[in-house]
């Protein structure tokens, strides 16, 4: 073998055994993405059957203190906590119907399509909506926040 193709597959070689080196270096971590701790933001197994008065159970108390809101995409229900001040409200943006999301730091219900801002009164801080969220009665009841929808 001439003494320039011997040299080329030697090169050849020592690229190939190279290659899973580093592309292992170059990885963040040699980790692969699926080995993180899956976090859930379902809501606990809660009963959903209305009471005799019509509450349905949407969220723990728990719940609320953890996230400072429960949202129920079902039954079109937004629970906020604001400074202890529990509110019910359909989140639906009174505009143009997108779901409004709530911004605990500014004691807000805020829509991300174009800006409304309404108070945990439903009222509204900012348009382009004019008419405010509809509220909800609600009660707790042991662990348990219940809204009456209609
Ligand atoms: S849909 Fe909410 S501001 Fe337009």
């Amino acid at each position: 073998m001439e003494r320039r193709k011997f040299l080329g597959w030697v090169s050849v070689g020592m690229l190939a055994s190279s290659l899973p080196v580093a592309i292992a270096a170059c990885s963040s971590n040699g980790s692969t993405p699926n080995n993180s701790t899956p976090i859930s933001d379902a809501a606990p197994e809660i009963d959903s059957t209305p009471d005799a008065e019509g509450f349905v159970a949407v969220g723990t108390n728990q719940e609320l203190e953890d996230k400072g809101y429960i949202y129920e995409k079902q039954l079109g229900v937004i629970v906020v906590s604001n400074s202890g001040q529990l509110a019910a409200l359909n989140p639906k943006c009174t505009h143009q119907g997108c779901d409004v999301e709530w911004k605990g730091d500014s004691g807000a219900l805020v829509c991300p399509c174009h800006g409304s801002k309404f108070g945990v009164d439903g009222g509204v801080i900012a348009g382009p909506a004019q008419k405010p969220l509809p509220v909800y009665d609600f009660k707790q009841e042991g662990d348990l926040i219940k809204v009456k929808v209609a």
